[in-house]
């Protein structure tokens, strides 16, 4: 049966990637002192042992440009080709202009189609596929999605439930149309049920007093993980059967599962839901924490020394909205 949603003249493929963290890293240890709480504690209850956090002086655009660099330098890639740049936080420098116009600025992008994607943490996935469906018009040759938040400036210190799971960083990708690999799917879906559970209410238009915001700390991230918990393991295994069923693939076809990394029992829940086979989820969990829109793009530039060119390759995350998905694509690299 011809999948409908996967039908198109050329891919969208992956041409080159990229990643930034900051060099400053926040340990568990570090936590100890902040709030009542233990490296043992967060290691059996998130698997994550440090986060890497931006100096203050930084903002969400600069982690950007790093990564940018960073894929232009290992991918021998030149800028100016680039005609469209998406970047997918909910962490912007600031509320106006849209940080992809900072991040065009800073790398001397003048005749770019520059635009933010707020989806949370499943900002990466909402823009790669919008990246890869301008791609598939024929309109856009040379689309860079970035995903990248400084989520440490939303995080209160001392407050266990959240300083436990958040650090910085930026990941890029650089699509390219192509006739063999590429986005084959995706599956995107959002409601809007998620926003007493994951929210930062301060900052837009309904609360913009920066200075009653501080008095009612409405500018921190805030929680109820045990309901986003329950919510990301349903929701990203619903999303990743639906594209394996529309693409009649089995699980055992994957090669590689990339999961958003927001807590290693989050990331093995989905694997069990799925039934993906034992060492076939990637995570770099450990040593980032939850980077928001940059979780999925980092961890594949971490770990492409165990991708081989053709692997199939199932995207999944799950977000604040509530915002979800999956995409699947060959990796053309
Ligand atoms: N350190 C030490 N103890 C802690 C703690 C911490 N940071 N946080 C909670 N506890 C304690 C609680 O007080 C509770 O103690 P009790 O049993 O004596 O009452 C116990 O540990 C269990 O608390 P609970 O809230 O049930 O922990 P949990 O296993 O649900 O883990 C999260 C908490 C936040 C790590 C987890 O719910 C989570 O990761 N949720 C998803 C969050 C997320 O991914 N957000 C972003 C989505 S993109």
């Amino acid at each position: 049966m011809q999948n409908i949603y996967a039908s198109k003249p050329y891919y969208a493929s992956i041409t080159g990637i990229g990643g930034y963290v900051p060099l400053n890293k926040r340990t568990n240890f570090d936590l100890e002192e902040l709030c009542d709480t233990s490296d043992e504690w967060i290691v059996k209850r998130t698997g994550i042992k440090e986060r890497r956090i931006l100096d203050k002086e930084f903002a969400t655009s600069d982690m950007a440009v790093m990564a940018v660099q960073n894929l232009c330098t290992q991918f021998d890639k030149d800028l100016s080709s680039v005609d469209a740049l998406i970047v997918a936080t909910s962490t912007p420098d600031v509320m106006m202009p849209a940080t992809a116009n900072i991040v065009a600025k800073k790398l001397d992008l003048d005749n770019v189609w520059a635009f933010d994607i707020n989806a949370a943490c499943s900002g990466f996935l909402y823009a790669l596929d919008m990246g890869a469906s301008l791609v598939e018009t024929g309109r856009y040759k040379n689309v860079l999605v970035i995903g990248a938040d400084n989520i440490s400036a939303f995080v209160d210190i001392h407050d266990r439930s959240t300083n436990i799971l958040f650090g910085d960083g930026a990941g890029v990708v650089w699509l390219e149309p192509s006739l063999d690999n590429g986005v084959i799917d995706a599956y995107m879906q959002s409601n809007g049920n998620g926003r007493e559970f994951l929210n930062i209410e301060g900052g837009g238009s309904l609360h913009p007093d920066s200075k009653g915001l501080i008095d009612v700390e409405k500018h921190y991230i805030r929680q109820d993980g045990k309901v986003v918990f329950k919510q990301a393991i349903q929701s990203m295994a619903h999303a990743c059967n639906e594209v394996l069923k529309r693409n009649n693939l089995s699980i055992d076809q994957v090669d590689w599962l990339v999961p958003h990394q927001a807590n290693k029992r989050i990331i093995d829940g989905v694997g069990k839901e799925i039934k993906i086979e034992m060492g076939r989820t990637l995570s770099n969990i450990e040593y980032f924490g939850n980077t928001i829109a940059a979780t999925i793009p980092l961890c594949i530039w971490e770990n492409i020394k165990l991708l081989q060119k053709g692997d199939l390759l199932m995207l999944t995350a799950f977000g604040a909205g509530f915002s979800w998905g999956a995409s699947l694509l060959r990796w053309g690299i």
